[in-house]
């Protein structure tokens, strides 16, 4: 170990203990000890574990850290893939993020949720007439229609079911985590070769998406030189959009249980159209999803006691700096009033990255996101009735992701007219 600072476990590596405790490990090893920094071995690597606001400053600042080899190659061959944008430094990662904030910046977002509007709205009729429903597998394959519309992606219907299981199993390991990380890793595989297909089909001229969509952009994209992406990483690339839009399924999930657990929110968002946004929020800021971001260090310094060599990987815990109660009063309490005034602080609340994401690596479907989950909102509460018959909502810290366990199903389901 480096000199200086707490040791988090007395154990050799604490990997078994990441994927026993899932979202409570790291909060374990620092912010309920009153740390923000502490040293672990995971992965069979010395690793800094980071939260609060302060090391999320820190650990956005690009002459200190660099995001090349961060990512365990675990993430990188399941969720993330090899090559992305999340792995870029200098130059060519200013490049590669201008090509995806060109076709989802703040302008762009609005376009999305009202595909994901007018996809809700057809299954609601669907839904209507079987009965019961699982928001969870409903709200992905609904998102999947609308990332494949949005982006320039030709989704038959026949094969709407196997790409949103396929883009799902990118982000979950349901189960053993042995058996989840091989089905993860074949989904991979699959969406990959389907993406380089899609790639290639425009770049031969036989594909023409719209002009700037993703698919548009992606293919004609060259990086600082004047290259073409290769196809794989244009296929990463493309996955970057698709499979994270898919992924908003799981916080739609969270403002239905959010919805469920507060009757006086579900009562006025009805009608108060202000409300939207700080629920949103809310529902972003307290429930847990991405876990870690993760870098290395590239110019030795030393912070809080603790030093920090070259080539060290560190990560950031998400939720717990979502719920650092130096940042945040009664942190563990759902008060989306909390959000009522201004921006939140780019440093405290970062459950998709901190910072800016035009410099840094913050997420940039944030405001796909939230207006996604705006959109969910306003149809869960205005445009639709339903019942919530009992269920096992409980959401376990220990499974990554993690969600009501039941997926949260809904019967009796009946669209009301707007
Ligand atoms: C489902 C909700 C989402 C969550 C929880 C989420 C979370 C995150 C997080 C934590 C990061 C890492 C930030 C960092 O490394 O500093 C990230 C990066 C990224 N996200 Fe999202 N995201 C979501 C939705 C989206 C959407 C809808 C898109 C695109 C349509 C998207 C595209 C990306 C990309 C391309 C990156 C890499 C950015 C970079 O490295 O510069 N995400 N996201």
């Amino acid at each position: 170990m480096s000199r200086g600072g707490p040791r988090a476990d007395r154990l050799p590596d604490s990997t078994l203990a990441l994927l026993a405790q899932g979202y409570g490990f790291l909060p374990r090893r620092l912010l309920q000890r009153g740390r923000d920094v502490a040293q672990a071995r995971l992965l069979l690597q010395r690793t800094i574990l980071l939260s609060g606001r302060e090391a999320a400053r820190l650990l956005y600042d690009p002459d200190r850290f660099v995001r090349r080899g961060g990512m365990p190659l675990v993430v990188q061959r399941t969720l993330l893939g090899v090559g992305g944008v999340q792995s870029l430094d200098g130059e060519a990662f200013a490049a590669r993020k201008a090509m995806f904030l060109s076709f989802l910046g703040p302008e762009r977002a609005p376009e999305t949720a009202e595909l994901f509007t007018t996809y809700w709205r057809a299954a609601l009729v669907r839904w209507q007439a079987s009965g019961r429903v699982t928001l969870l597998d409903e709200a992905a394959e609904v998102l999947c229609r609308t990332a494949c519309t949005w982006a320039g992606v030709p989704l038959p219907e026949q094969d709407v079911r196997r790409r949103t299981v396929d883009l799902r199993a990118l982000i979950d390991c349901e189960g053993d985590p042995r058996l989840g990380y091989a089905r993860s890793r074949l989904a991979r595989r699959r969406c990959e070769a389907w993406a380089a297909r899609l790639v290639d089909g425009v770049r031969q001229g036989a594909l023409y998406p719209g002009e700037g969509t993703a698919l548009h952009t992606v293919a004609g994209f060259r990086g600082p030189g004047g290259e073409l992406l290769d196809l794989h990483t244009a296929a990463v690339e493309l996955l970057n959009v698709l499979r994270p839009t898919v992924a908003i399924s799981r916080y739609v999930v969270f403002a239905a249980l959010a919805l469920h657990g507060s009757p006086q929110w579900e009562e006025r968002l009805r009608d108060d159209d202000e409300a939207v946004l700080p629920f949103v929020q809310e529902v972003r800021r307290y429930y847990p999803f991405f876990p870690a971001i993760a870098a290395r260090v590239r110019t030795p310094f030393r912070w809080r006691g603790v030093d920090f060599p070259r080539g060290r990987r560190v990560m950031l815990d998400v939720h717990g700096t979502n719920h650092d109660p130096r940042s945040w009063e009664s942190p563990e309490e759902f008060r989306p009033q909390r959000f009522g005034t201004g921006s939140a602080d780019a440093y405290s609340f970062v459950p998709q990255g901190g910072g800016n994401a035009a410099t840094g690596h913050r997420c940039p479907g944030e405001w796909v996101t939230v207006e996604v989950l705006a959109a969910a909102v306003r149809l869960l509460t205005r445009e639709m009735e339903y019942a919530v018959p009992p269920q096992d909502l409980r959401v376990s810290s220990r499974r990554l992701p993690t969600g009501p366990r039941s997926g949260f199903v809904i019967t009796g389901v009946r669209a009301l007219s707007s």
